[in-house]
């Protein structure tokens, strides 16, 4: 492979499917990935207007068994093959009353949809990725994980899983060649976590700014060009990698 890459079509020949592609974080992945050159298949339950045009959208639900086993099939039919995965489904609810406070089933649809979405997704394409001459997976967790915030403890435990069995998946399937990375964004403006931020007992929407050394909230697009790095050839050498995208905030 030749030093000097051309990054305007890295991705030229490569199919890629990612869950909650419809908006947020997991729209600006699928249209980076889309400017690179590849053929892209968004999953979620239903389209926004910000949900790339040129993408394949299929409805479903990565939550459950039979939804996330649908979307592999339907990813795989219109594709005919998968070179990368992107995990970004996910998200929360919060509970200002703390931990205690977090009803049993809550925690149960949580680890459903942030883990266990990504698990039953990976299991189902894996022979696709395994015929891959380049799978890369990535896996999108959250600053969660590891910062303790009581009213998101469900979806914190939740993400710290994803990052356990990401690196556990990375050292399984590298003799295959398939690469599994995680991205950790920090507090990134899309309009659901927006509203979700507003929310949050005793910080208002300002006094987040205080847990970020590079002065303000991320974008979409700071997230989407790390996972471009983590799929493409740039990132041949890594896997089991966690890139905090959080403008310093665990750097502390
Ligand atoms: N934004 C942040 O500040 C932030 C920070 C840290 C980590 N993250 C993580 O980054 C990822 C994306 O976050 P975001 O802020 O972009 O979220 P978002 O704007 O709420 O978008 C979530 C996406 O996931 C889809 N989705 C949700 N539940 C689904 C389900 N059961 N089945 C299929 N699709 C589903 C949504 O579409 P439908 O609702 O139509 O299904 C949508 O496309 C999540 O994993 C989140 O935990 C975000």
């Amino acid at each position: 492979m030749s030093s000097k890459l051309d990054l305007s079509k890295e991705f030229t020949g490569r199919r890629a499917l990612v869950t909650g592609g419809s908006r947020g974080i997991g729209a600006t992945i699928a249209q980076r990935l889309l400017d690179g050159g590849a053929e892209v298949v968004v999953a979620a339950r239903s389209r926004s207007d910000v949900t790339p045009a040129a993408a394949t959208f299929i409805s479903g639900d990565v939550s459950t068994s039979e939804g996330a086993k649908a979307i592999a099939a339907e990813a795989l039919a219109a594709l005919g093959g998968l070179d990368i995965l992107v995990n970004n489904a996910g998200g929360s609810r919060v509970f200002a009353g703390g931990v205690s406070t977090i009803p049993d089933e809550e925690w149960h649809d949580t680890f459903a949809l942030n883990l266990l979405s990504a698990v039953r997704l990976t299991n189902a394409v894996l022979p696709a990725l395994r015929a891959s001459k380049a799978a890369a997976v990535v896996n999108i967790s959250s600053t969660a994980a590891t910062m303790p915030f009581g009213p998101t403890a469900h979806y914190g435990a939740a993400k710290a899983a994803l990052d356990a069995y990401s690196r556990t998946l990375a050292v399984e399937l590298a003799p295959d060649g398939i690469r599994v990375n995680v991205v950790t964004p920090g507090p990134i403006s899309t309009p659901g976590a927006d509203e979700l931020r507003k929310t949050f007992p005793g910080i208002s929407s300002d006094a987040w700014l205080q847990y970020l050394p590079l002065g303000r909230i991320g974008t979409t697009d700071d997230i989407a060009e790390v996972v471009a790095l983590l799929a493409s050839d740039r990132g041949r050498w890594l896997t089991g990698v966690n890139y905090r995208v959080d403008g310093g905030m665990t750097a502390r």
